[in-house]
């Protein structure tokens, strides 16, 4: 027998499955790379213009990303984007993971609604400062 709150909790996530892809469900439910990264060697922080702010965390070696993780305390799509941005940045090179914009990381998600495509650009933004703060530190 199921609960009122199993009725409505499935309610809520059939309409969210109608606009989102399962892709971007699935990331959203279960992160991947989620949580600060102990000893990084970058840290990118961004505050979206919706006033959200997100964290990725980059683990280097030999020029290239072995581990990424991300934490924020934006929406779902956020939490989606990033843990979809730190999934594509592992294993690419520094130059490679540095040109993954937003666009990639929409296609990649499925796609998300037209509201909600800023968040993976935040996604980007962030993946791209803790190259930069690496970079910075390294120098
Ligand atoms: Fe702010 Fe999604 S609404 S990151």
């Amino acid at each position: 027998m199921t609960s009122r709150f199993d009725d409505i909790q499935e309610l809520v996530m059939r309409d969210a499955r109608k606009e989102y892809s399962e892709t971007t469900m699935d990331l959203f439910m279960n992160p991947r790379n989620h949580g600060p990264m102990d000893q990084a060697d970058g840290l990118g922080t961004v505050t979206g213009p919706c006033g959200d702010t997100m964290n990725i965390w980059i683990k280097v070696e030999d020029g290239r990303i072995v581990n990424a993780s991300f934490t924020t305390d934006g929406c779902g799509t956020s939490i989606a984007s990033a843990s979809m941005a730190t999934v594509m940045a592992k294993g690419k090179t520094l130059v490679q993971a540095g040109r993954i914009e937003q666009q990639d990381i929409l296609d990649a998600l499925g796609g998300l609604p037209k509201e909600s495509v800023h968040c993976a650009l935040l996604a980007s933004n962030t993946l791209k400062a803790a190259i930069k703060e690496y970079a910075a530190r390294v120098r």
